[in-house]
């Protein structure tokens, strides 16, 4: 297992990036719940986030890719407006032990084009 950060490192309404096995991942806290995903936008597979750990569209209720702006549900990684609308993030499965977030090896070695 990797261990991403703390659960605590996250604020609520935040979201944080990461670099992992060379494959950049996100996280954001909504309502004291984690969802991670691949940093991978599925327009044309490039990084979301505006500024270092800022993948939040300005209002903090969506996420959104800084290249077109595609928005994206917090909680599915489902897109809802923008070029690739009808598609998701990929997901990443994670667990919590003792306050720590931890993936998988495997989930992240295999990440690749979507
Ligand atoms: S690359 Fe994300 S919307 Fe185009």
């Amino acid at each position: 297992m990797i261990t991403l950060c703390h659960m605590n490192d996250i604020e609520e309404g935040a979201s944080k990036g990461f670099e992992v096995l060379n494959k950049y991942l996100f996280a954001v806290k909504k309502d004291d719940r984690l969802f991670v995903y691949y940093n991978y936008c599925p327009h044309l597979g490039t990084p979301l986030e505006w500024q270092e750990d800022r993948f939040l569209g300005s209002d903090g209720a969506l996420i959104q890719c800084s290249t077109h702006g595609a928005l994206f549900v917090i909680e599915n990684g489902q897109c809802i407006l923008g070029p690739c609308k009808g598609k998701r993030l990929k997901a990443i499965p994670f667990l919590i032990g003792n306050g720590f977030v931890m993936v998988e090896e495997n989930e992240i070695s295999t990440l690749g084009r979507l």
